[in-house]
């Protein structure tokens, strides 16, 4: 009852979303996270929404929990235990039963790894499994000292059938695939009685309007929404769409080849002409000029809302093992789930397993479905950060197409 009173106090102020731990990943919102929780299939699956980003570049970030046969939770890839993220979790505990399951279902997703252990100390009951060859940057430490709990932390098995959930859900995991820094490597759940796929970083899907737990605080949305460091601010539905357009090219192009930036002292100077000069602001700073072509190639991107695999994925990493990630989507294509929970951007997403595979048609010499196919054009940074790792050595270059 003292904690419950506890954090009752704590929910009446912004203390609820503070993640004291913010600097493990110094990202936008910083010390300060929401939590937006949503039933997806009642009575047995939960999404708990979180916005991370940088230079307001801000997405979603999000965990699941699935309700047990035999009661209980199994959370699929914790986010930031903020006082008010374990409040709803913890009224999902009350009615449903205790956390029994953490998953940490990525090797290489760091945003995703800092905070299993801080959330694991939540739910003392909780075997935690992780996905195999864990590796951290910039040295390999023990999970332990990453704040995993020693004792009851476990691999997963190759085989699922040997885990104490293994009735319920069936799993794939991909790699681990080499890079230069580490290893790519991800596990596919698959919740077969609401037939719901978990996935982490592989798929995703981008909605038309920003997602609700990115316009909590729409500033990011109405920064990016601008022309010109001089424009205004302005909060209209939709410039917040166009704000989120912007945003998804730059999550995932970085510099989208649609884009103009201004060299810093002129840009510098620009912000001479901003109306608010606040910190918020960036003190007037702007860099940016799209080009009249920017909507086509965010429309490009998102494909009506089609699954897809993130461009760095594309280029960087699943390209060097095609053969294995085609192998690994026709096992996750196996099964015969109706929609998507990703852990970024849009969700749930309503999609069949043929068109989860038409995700992994780049990998095709001849591919199955144009559907997800990116535009070449639109790769011009990525290309030249794989050209820069193949020629210092640090990757090997892509593997013939399937
Ligand atoms: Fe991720």
């Amino acid at each position: 009852m003292a904690v419950q009173s506890e954090l009752e106090t704590l929910n009446r102020d912004s203390k609820d979303w503070n993640w004291l731990w913010w600097f493990t990943v110094p990202l936008y919102p910083y010390s300060k996270r929401r939590t937006l929780r949503a039933e997806v299939v009642r009575d047995t699956i939960w999404t708990f929404d979180q916005v991370q980003g940088i230079f307001y570049v801000a997405t979603p970030i999000r965990m699941t929990a699935v309700k047990l046969e035999e009661g209980g939770l199994l959370i699929y890839a914790p986010v930031a235990p903020t006082p008010e993220c374990i409040r709803l979790v913890n009224e999902l505990v009350a009615e449903h039963g205790d956390v029994k399951y953490i998953i940490l279902p990525t090797i290489s997703g760091l945003e995703h790894k800092v905070f299993v252990g801080p959330f694991a100390r939540f739910f003392p009951n909780a075997q935690v499994f992780v996905a195999p060859n864990q590796w951290s940057f910039p040295v390999n430490l023990p999970l332990s000292w990453l704040g995993f709990p020693a004792k009851r932390t476990h691999v997963l098995p190759d085989d699922g059938s040997e885990t104490p959930f293994g009735d319920q859900f069936e799993y794939a995991i991909l790699g681990p695939v080499a890079q230069g820094i580490g290893s790519f490597g991800e596990v596919a759940f698959f919740h077969k009685r609401s037939r719901t796929l978990l996935v982490t970083d592989s798929v995703l899907s981008i909605s038309d309007t920003p997602p609700a737990i990115v316009q909590l605080d729409p500033y990011p949305l109405l920064y990016h929404a601008r022309e010109r460091a001089s424009d205004a601010i302005q909060d209209t539905p939709e410039l917040r769409r166009k704000g989120w357009h912007r945003i998804s090219l730059f999550a995932f192009y970085f510099l989208p080849s649609t884009l103009d930036t201004l060299d810093l002292l002129p840009s510098i100077w620009d912000a001479r002409t901003a109306i608010d000069h606040s910190k918020k602001n960036y003190f007037g700073w702007f860099p940016f000029r799209w080009k009249d072509d920017w909507q086509r190639s965010f429309d490009a991107l998102r494909g009506n809302g089609r699954l897809f695999v993130a461009p760095i994925l594309q280029r960087l990493i699943l390209n060097r093992v095609p053969k294995e990630t085609i192998a690994w989507a026709d096992r996750v294509a196996n099964w015969n789930f109706e929609r998507v929970i990703p852990c970024h951007f849009a969700s749930p997403v309503q999609a069949t397993p043929q068109q989860f595979r038409q995700a992994f048609a780049f990998l095709e010499r001849q591919p199955s479905s144009e559907q997800a196919i990116l535009p070449e054009e639109d790769f011009g940074l990525l290309k030249d950060v794989e050209a820069g790792l193949i020629k210092r050595g640090i990757t090997p270059p892509a593997k013939e197409k399937i």
